[in-house]
């Protein structure tokens, strides 16, 4: 729900929209049917060094190759913790989280990952990938201030510890994507001009990574993410599941695709458009923030010819000069008044703050992962702007992939009421029982948590509302608590 700032000036601003110059095509080898003897697995996460990358690699994928190394980030005084927040009396009581950092290297490409076990049993709970959205936003985001085992107040105190933190039960990976986000980068400036290319890189490393620590094999893989992460990681999923034919081919073990998860997300732009305007000029989160006259009748009046435009010069054919002209004027009539009303892009409730995405807190983690120790380098590549991955959802739900959409209510731009839009519109076999659901009140704890409606009955268990009510800051921690509850819904 955080950082779509960067990506509705993408999706939106005509002049962002910009070809990736220089991409550099990842050739993929040809299966290699003696992989699985010349392979020498790592064995355990245990063997990786402090003070070294361990490079893992695998006969099937030589282009590919992953540095790992253990770190105390996130968890004590060293590395890139600078100091930290007293915890009193029960500092000495904190759980060590193992934590890792590394790089997955494709050639002279080098996207960063974090990688942090379980706090409760991280030989038998499940492996959550991560990644934020943007584009261009770094998962030290998500990491930092949402839902990684530390968060960053202030940028001088180093962290504090996040008890509601998603590792609380399952492993799971936090990464830079794509190259030029957070730490990730390349040698010579290349870029991955898709969303697609990402993908074989994103499977390659999954692939990689489960072949060496043989204790997650078969273990239950979840792909979730955020905002624009909505478009990416369906496709990711779908790249992750098709390769495992290969990688049994390869004497590799497959990827036990268990879910994808996807929050406040982007998934289908067209859709947003009448969210962005129910949002504003209905009670469809809280009552309508602009004035009847002057906006919402011209915004309502605008809002076919935006929806038209789109479809036509965006999505059923791509034309790149009308495709920003329509995107212009659908920002210019729907989205600049909402802007122009000083509100959090994010949150409805609150008014934007700060220089950084309407986020004090941002600033923080910022000003904190550009310190020295961390060389940050933030970028943003924006490549042809893909308007949705819909259809990558429905294939992942017609192979039993259950796929979790939720939203908080009071983000604005990447709304509920679009995101209804397009999983009610979703066409696939199961899209009748599913959209015949009704709401029912979902509690955690006892508490009403937000309103979700199971697919029970169809072949996947497809939650369609994990709906917090609470939409997110650094302080809502119910709203952490309440998706592992999503996430892990036995406990
Ligand atoms: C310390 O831990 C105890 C027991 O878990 C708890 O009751 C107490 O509130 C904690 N104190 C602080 C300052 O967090
Ligand atoms: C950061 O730590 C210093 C020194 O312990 C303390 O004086 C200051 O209040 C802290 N800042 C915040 C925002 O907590
Ligand atoms: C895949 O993961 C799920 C969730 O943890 C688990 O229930 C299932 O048994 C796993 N499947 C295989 C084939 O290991
Ligand atoms: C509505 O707005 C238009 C132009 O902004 C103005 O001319 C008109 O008088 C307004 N009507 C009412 C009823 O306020």
């Amino acid at each position: 729900m955080f950082l779509k700032t960067a990506a509705i000036a993408a999706l939106l601003l005509p002049g962002l929209i910009a070809v990736a110059s220089d991409a550099s095509q990842t050739v993929f080898s040809t299966p290699n049917v003696d992989a699985a003897s010349t392979f020498a697995p790592v064995g355990t996460l245990n063997v990786l060094s402090e003070s070294s990358f361990t490079t893992l690699a695998h006969p099937e994928f030589p282009q590919y190759s992953v540095r790992m190394k253990k770190s105390n980030f996130c968890d004590e005084d060293v590395g890139y913790v600078t100091a930290r927040f007293s915890f009193s009396e029960n500092d000495s009581k904190l759980e060590t989280d193992s934590a890792y950092t590394g790089y997955i290297d494709i050639q002279a490409r080098h996207l960063f990952f974090y990688f942090f076990e379980s706090r409760s049993d991280p030989d038998t709970d499940d492996v959550i990938f991560w990644t934020n959205g943007g584009p261009g936003c770094s998962s030290g985001i998500g990491l930092l201030m949402e839902l990684g085992p530390c968060r960053v107040v202030n940028a001088d105190n180093g962290t504090v510890h996040h008890a509601e933190s998603w590792n609380s039960n399952a492993n799971i990976f936090f990464i830079d994507q794509p190259i030029g986000v957070g730490f990730s980068y390349a040698d010579y400036g290349e870029y991955v001009s898709t969303t697609e290319e990402a993908a074989q890189d994103i499977a390659a490393f999954v692939a990689i990574f489960f072949a060496h620590f043989s204790k997650f094999q078969g273990r239950g893989f979840h792909m979730s993410g955020e905002s624009y992460a909505g478009r990416y990681l369906p496709v990711f999923a779908a790249a992750v599941y098709d390769q495992n034919p290969r990688l049994i081919k390869a004497g590799m073990p497959p990827i036990n695709l268990t879910s994808v998860m996807i929050g406040n997300g982007m998934t289908d732009v067209p859709s947003m458009y009448p969210g962005w305007y129910e949002m504003q000029c209905s009670p469809a989160s809280l009552p309508p923030v602009q004035d009847i006259n002057r906006t919402c009748v011209q915004m309502k009046a605008a809002l076919p010819r935006c929806i038209k435009w789109t479809k036509e010069s965006c999505q059923d054919q791509f034309d790149l000069i009308n495709c920003g002209a329509a995107m212009t004027f659908c920002f210019e009539s729907i989205f600049s008044p909402y802007i122009a009303t000083g509100l959090n892009n994010y949150d409805l409730s609150k008014k934007c703050e700060g220089e950084n995405l309407c986020y004090v807190e941002i600033e923080e983690i910022v000003k904190y992962l550009n310190k020295e120790e961390v060389q940050a380098v933030l970028g943003v590549e924006v490549s042809r702007i893909q308007l949705g991955a819909t259809e990558y959802v429905s294939a992942l739900l017609e192979r039993g992939v259950p796929v979790l959409i939720y939203v908080g209510t009071y983000d604005w731009v990447c709304n509920w009421v679009g995101n209804e839009a397009w999983t009610l519109a979703l066409e696939w076999s199961g899209q009748a029982e599913f959209a015949s659901q009704p709401l029912r009140e979902w509690t955690v704890d006892g508490k009403r948590a937000g309103e979700d409606a199971l697919g029970e009955g169809v072949h996947v268990r497809h939650c369609r509302w994990c709906w917090p009510y609470v939409a997110g800051d650094g302080e809502s921690l119910d709203r952490w608590a309440a998706i592992v509850d999503c996430v892990h819904p036995s406990n």
